[in-house]
């Protein structure tokens, strides 16, 4: 089997290509990309939860051309197995636990409130506006900037390091977009650094504040190197996929009428749409693990060494985790889906992007009554962090 992971057709709509796979077996062998694939929802949860497959970080090239993009995942809690990830996941899971996350609630409504207004001034004329730049990017990027301390007339800049960056996560890359990754992630540190640097002479109440006190007054806790990387992390995680979620997911109301209706008449339905839209098309399709012995999965031996990838959007998709997958159901109640992973890395932001998607759903819904496609949304090429680029709508 090979997956055509670069196939523009493929990654517009990969579940039907999903489905004639996972048919074949929830496990298979991907020649393309030469590893195992989970595509049922059994198998991928077995992935993500089984501690004998490891997300392990080898450095790209030992050379200076990836200096920096191999500090930022050496460093990673996301690359990393306990007891290291456990020791970093711990100094930031607080911050991102639901009890926090929900005091946040009304500020993050009163943001989307304020982005609101601005398409609807944009859109006063009838004329087209792309809700990617004028909503569903600055409403997580705000949000997670805010946590972490970034200023405001920084934040233009998170956005392109970031999607720099996560170019690499994909497959058949070019060397522009390999140098251009390395070029972020080396900008990014240099500003990380000295952000660090400011908080360090003049505290604030923001993340980065918080952990160079912990540096500082604990130096066994972490390094400077994983300092600079979480917060490089939490600024990325924080915005790429609830960007994609509320993209694909405001085009999949769209085009399911009968849903977005059902959703407007009823907005205590706004939580469950939220879990659907992230199921019924996931914005990260496929994680990595790698085998530290020999595992069976399914009715496959995994070799020690070899690599297996889970994918979210096929596991999301198995008729024996869902019932009619393929049907977008806003109020779906029995969901457990694998959009925010599983096991030890399930996502630390899930809270939080709950509270953001529900808050920029709402509003999106209830200002917008006459929200329609302006012309066909344009889609990114890439399959694994998966969206689009632009989604022109008429708002009146
Ligand atoms: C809809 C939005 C989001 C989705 C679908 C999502 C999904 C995921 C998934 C699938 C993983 C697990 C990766 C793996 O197992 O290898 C993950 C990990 C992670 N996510 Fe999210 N995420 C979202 C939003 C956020 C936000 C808002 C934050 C901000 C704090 C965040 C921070 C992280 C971090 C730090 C990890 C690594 C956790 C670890 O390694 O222990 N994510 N996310």
């Amino acid at each position: 089997m090979r997956l055509p992971v670069t196939d523009p057709a493929f990654v517009a709509d990969p579940y039907p290509v999903f489905a004639a796979a996972r048919a074949a077996g929830p496990v298979q062998w991907d020649n393309g990309l030469g590893m195992w694939v989970a595509l049922g929802h059994a198998a991928a949860n077995a992935v993500l939860r089984d501690r004998r497959l490891g997300r392990i970080w080898r450095d790209r090239s030992p050379l200076a051309d990836f200096a920096s993009f191999n500090l930022i995942h050496r460093n990673a809690m996301l690359e990393m197995e306990p007891p290291e990830h456990t020791r970093l996941r711990r100094l930031v899971s607080a911050a991102f636990a639901r009890g926090h996350v929900e005091r946040l609630r009304d500020w993050v409504a009163s943001v989307a409130a304020a982005l609101a207004d601005q398409v609807a001034d944009a859109g006063s004329d009838g004329g087209p506006v792309d809700l990617i730049p004028a909503y569903a990017e600055p409403l997580p990027v705000a949000v997670i900037a805010e946590l972490l301390g970034v200023p405001e007339s920084d934040r233009p800049l998170l956005r392109p390091w970031s999607n720099a960056i996560v170019r690499m996560y994909e497959y058949a890359r070019s060397d522009a977009v390999q140098a251009a990754a390395e070029t972020a992630a080396a900008e990014f540190v240099a500003y990380l650094r000295e952000l660090a640097a400011d908080r360090r002479a003049s505290p604030g109440e923001d993340l980065v504040s918080h952990l160079v006190t912990v540096r500082d007054t604990d130096g066994g806790w972490l390094t400077e190197d994983e300092l600079v990387t979480t917060c490089i992390l939490l600024l990325n995680a924080g915005h790429e996929a609830t960007v994609n979620v509320t993209a694909n997911g405001t085009w999949a109301l769209l085009r399911h009428p009968a849903e977005l209706a059902r959703l407007r008449a009823d907005p205590t339905l706004v939580p469950l749409a939220v879990e659907e839209l992230v199921r019924y098309d996931a914005p990260l399709q496929l994680f990595e693990r790698t085998a530290v012995s020999t595992v069976s999965l399914d009715d496959v031996v995994v070799e020690g060494g070899q690599k297996v990838a889970a994918l979210l959007g096929a596991a999301n998709r198995d008729p024996s985790a869902f019932s009619m997958p393929d049907l977008l159901d806003v109020g779906r109640v029995d969901n457990p889906h694998l959009g925010f992973g599983a096991g030890v890395h399930f996502c630390i932001g899930a809270p939080l992007a709950r509270v953001e998607l529900q808050a920029s759903l709402a509003t999106l819904v209830s200002r917008f009554p006459g929200l329609a496609l302006a012309v066909e949304p344009v889609r990114h090429p890439e399959f694994v962090i998966r969206g689009l680029s632009s989604l022109p709508v008429t708002v009146r």
